[in-house]
């Protein structure tokens, strides 16, 4: 799928039902690739078909299942790792001798000629990242289709949430919405779709968000680390 010069493609990896992104600029050939955690080799051939060099890993979190294919990715590819400065420590931990640079709330992280825009969404952990193509978010474990994070893991904050949820509610309807797990009825769906059936989007105040996320009321059981 192009989207604003960048392609973007998504792949699900694991037994946790993880999705995995390429995102590149065919122009350059230069690609960034999201959350690896599985499966390294068939990242690394992905990029390979298509002539594409990886030079960055976009991290949204440091869940054990976002991260543990860094060390391997990039000991491939020297590619360095962008992450929220308060979970980059986690990454240097899990990939020793990896460049780590963290990225702030607005940064642009170039991908050959293109960029992409790093937002500051914790709440699912403390320092989460979404990054935004300008016609498509990686939303990582903060939004999923149909449903949202948990935040009852260490650094998870449901008030935290909502906020970081609202400034992806605000992002134009038509934002394609790629998240970190394939939880949904589709592997990707739009801003517009999920402010208008997620029910977290849905509430209408923050107390009934937390109320909702954090088991007050629940609308379906919760299944897996999310
Ligand atoms: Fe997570």
């Amino acid at each position: 799928m192009a989207l604003d010069g960048l392609q973007i493609i998504q792949i699900e990896v694991g037994l946790l039902q993880n999705f995995n992104e390429l995102i590149a600029d065919p122009a350059t050939g230069e690609c960034a690739v999201v959350d690896p955690a599985y499966e390294v080799d068939r990242l690394l051939k992905l990029a390979r078909d298509r002539g594409w060099t990886i030079r960055t890993v976009l991290v949204t979190h440091t869940h054990h299942d976002h991260i543990d294919g860094v060390a391997e990715l990039c000991a491939a590819t020297s590619a360095v790792v962008r992450v929220g400065a308060r979970e980059a420590d986690a990454v240097r931990a899990a990939a020793p001798g990896v460049e780590v640079r963290p990225v702030s709330d607005g940064e642009r992280v170039p991908i050959g000629g293109e960029s992409i825009e790093a937002l500051s969404t914790p709440g699912h952990t403390v320092d989460g990242t979404s990054y935004f193509t300008g016609g498509a978010i990686i939303t990582g474990d903060t939004l999923f289709v149909g449903g949202v994070g948990r935040t009852d893991f260490p650094g998870g904050d449901a008030s935290t949430l909502w906020r970081s949820l609202q400034k992806i509610a605000a992002l134009p309807e038509e934002t394609r919405v790629y998240p970190g797990h394939d939880y949904g009825t589709t592997p990707t769906s739009t801003v517009g779709w999920e402010r208008t059936t997620n029910p977290y989007l849905r509430c209408a105040t923050e107390e009934a968000f937390v109320a909702l996320r954090t088991g007050k009321r629940s609308p379906r059981p919760t299944r897996g680390p999310r």
